[in-house]
């Protein structure tokens, strides 16, 4: 009774869609298509481990990032894992092996100690030194790894780099006597600018940097010797725009390093060991679970903060680790409120009505423009990061420029996210829950259907309108249930939103309040 030759066209199509997107996905939008589908089995699977936290569980500045601390840590144990994950096969590794966590449905990491030398012949091969003095010897077997966050995804696992991890072979030994072009004293770290991570502020961020931050933070202290970082995929517009973090996540006790461009750097690097890949907790998620020293998402976001206004905490605020505006300048004046600007799609259409609307509430109000990676107007990210960790709330519709929740000041500031139609869970489990986790005060806006331009696409009884999560549901009957394709072309890219301003206000008043208590607290909790 099926219509074969319908099935057919339609599996042609969705192919064809997902090459389209795989090979271009520039914009969020299109590359919320293709991790959607595991998306709500991550969000479930993350809720059981999640932690509460309070002003304790702030990093100390002893453990921000590059303090010198003369070297002074009795605490520290003697030799340093490269693997920190909780319960990995990998955190107790010979002094000369390769080891592979593949455990994780996310992404796999492999790790390599001893004596490590890129292959000039082949640069995505990472050999072990010195080669086994038995032809039996098997304690080092031969890897393979494509590193990136999405394993469950093979249309973009297929276009990562895949590195080899090897022990050199007796008639390499020779090589082992001729000198490394160069030498580093720290472990080299294997990352990728590939899959979406150039194209995108959310998936850099969301797969590339807080992935490789979770995987070697407890090596980026000074002391600790830190990582070099080497890049497949390099990425020049990528490198110049996140430089700091860059330099952040790549710095030993010898200097920051330069990063290594792997795939095209001929040269004989040497490390004394190797991290391949990354680890991944969820979505803008770190999972204090897995860490064996307990990191959270706040010691991500003192991390951003330091590398992107160079600046330890001072002395006096050292208790804390927080990069603090000074009080004074903060009660003093009003609430700031900042709204993310977007074009093209998710397009708030009275935004200006509701600047002035955020202006009546109290607010002091800037219009930050956001926009794709390669608008020209855009802020650099440390401009970025002054002007959105400065703010009280950040309003905008569902979209990667609101990643910028990372840089908002945990337990002071709120984000406020407005999902047009149909999106309501993809905006709670990619940006709500994140801003929870991180002390943030969360508001979610749910455009109703005469705020929605699809409004006046489809009469109001319409079941897009009507009913979004009914009109979602996948007619072919595959995988989740959900039709990704119609939800991409119609809610997420066709869409634009009005705001009810009657209603929009109260969401806005609730936020202006609770800035106010909040200072109020912190005033009476000092005094
Ligand atoms: C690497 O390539 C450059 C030019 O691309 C060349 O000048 C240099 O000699 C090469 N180095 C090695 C170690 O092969
Ligand atoms: C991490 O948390 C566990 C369990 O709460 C605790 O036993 C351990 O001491 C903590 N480790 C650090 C380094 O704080
Ligand atoms: C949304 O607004 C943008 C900018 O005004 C416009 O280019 C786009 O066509 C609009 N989309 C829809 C579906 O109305």
């Amino acid at each position: 009774m099926e219509d074969v030759a319908a099935i057919k066209a339609a599996r042609k199509a969705r192919r064809r869609f997902l090459v389209q997107f795989a090979v271009g996905c520039t914009s969020f939008v299109l590359c919320v298509l293709l991790y959607a589908p595991q998306f709500s089995m991550l969000t479930a699977s993350y809720h059981t481990t999640t932690t509460r936290l309070d002003a304790d569980d702030y990093s100390t500045a002893e453990e921000v990032l590059l303090v010198d601390d003369g070297g002074g840590g009795n605490a520290l144990p003697p030799r340093l894992d490269l693997d920190n994950q909780v319960g990995s096969p990998c955190s107790s590794m010979p002094e000369h092996g390769i080891c592979c966590d593949r455990s994780d449905a996310n992404a796999d990491v492999c790790f390599m100690t001893g004596d490590v030398r890129t292959d000039p012949t082949t640069s995505l091969s990472l050999l072990l030194f010195p080669p086994p003095t038995t032809t039996t010897a098997d304690d080092v077997a031969e890897e393979r790894i494509r590193p990136y966050t999405r394993k469950w995804d093979p249309a973009v696992t297929k276009r990562i780099h895949e590195v080899t991890l090897r022990a050199a072979r007796p008639d390499e030994a020779a090589w082992s006597r001729r000198h490394c072009d160069v030498v580093h004293d720290a472990p080299a770290h294997v990352v990728t600018a590939g899959g979406y991570n150039a194209g995108n502020y959310f998936h850099a961020f969301n797969d590339g940097f807080l992935p490789a931050w979770i995987t070697t933070q407890h090596l980026l202290l000074r002391r600790r010797g830190g990582v070099v970082l080497a890049v497949l995929a390099y990425d020049q517009r990528w490198a110049d725009r996140h430089a700091e973090v860059l330099a952040g996540l790549s710095s030993s006790s010898a200097s920051a390093h330069q990063i290594i461009d792997l795939v095209n750097d001929n040269r004989t690097h040497c490390f004394p060991g190797a991290i391949v890949g990354t680890r991944f907790h969820g979505y803008l998620a770190v999972d204090p679970a897995r860490l064996r020293d307990n990191k959270t998402i706040l010691d991500f976001h003192d991390f951003l903060a330091h590398v992107y206004t160079n600046k330890n905490p001072p002395a006096s605020q050292q208790h804390r680790g927080r990069l603090d505006v000074p009080r004074q300048q903060q009660q003093n004046r009003r609430p700031r409120l900042g709204i993310v600007s977007r074009r093209g799609t998710r397009v708030i259409e009275n935004e200006a009505a509701v600047a002035r609307l955020a202006a009546r509430v109290g607010f002091d109000v800037d219009v930050i423009e956001a926009g794709k990676e390669e608008a020209h107007r855009q802020l650099t990210l440390p401009a970025l990061h002054a002007e959105v960790s400065g703010l009280d709330a950040l309003v905008g519709a569902h979209g990667s420029d609101l990643t910028s929740l990372l840089f908002l000041r945990p337990g002071r500031a709120a984000l406020v996210q407005v999902a047009p139609l149909g999106v309501t869970g993809l905006a709670r489990g990619l940006f709500g829950v994140p801003a929870q986790r991180m002390g943030l005060r969360y508001e979610q806006y749910d455009a109703r259907g005469h705020e929605s331009s699809l409004s006046r696409v489809y009469a109001p009884d319409h079941v897009v309108v009507a009913d979004p999560e009914r009109a979602k549901r996948n007619k072919k009957g595959g995988g989740d249930g959900l039709d990704w394709e119609f939800i991409g072309r119609v809610y997420l890219t066709g869409q634009n939103v009005t705001l009810d301003l009657a209603r929009f206000g109260e969401t806005l008043a609730r936020v202006h309040s609770w800035v106010l208590e909040q200072r109020q607290r912190e005033e009476s909790g000092s005094a």
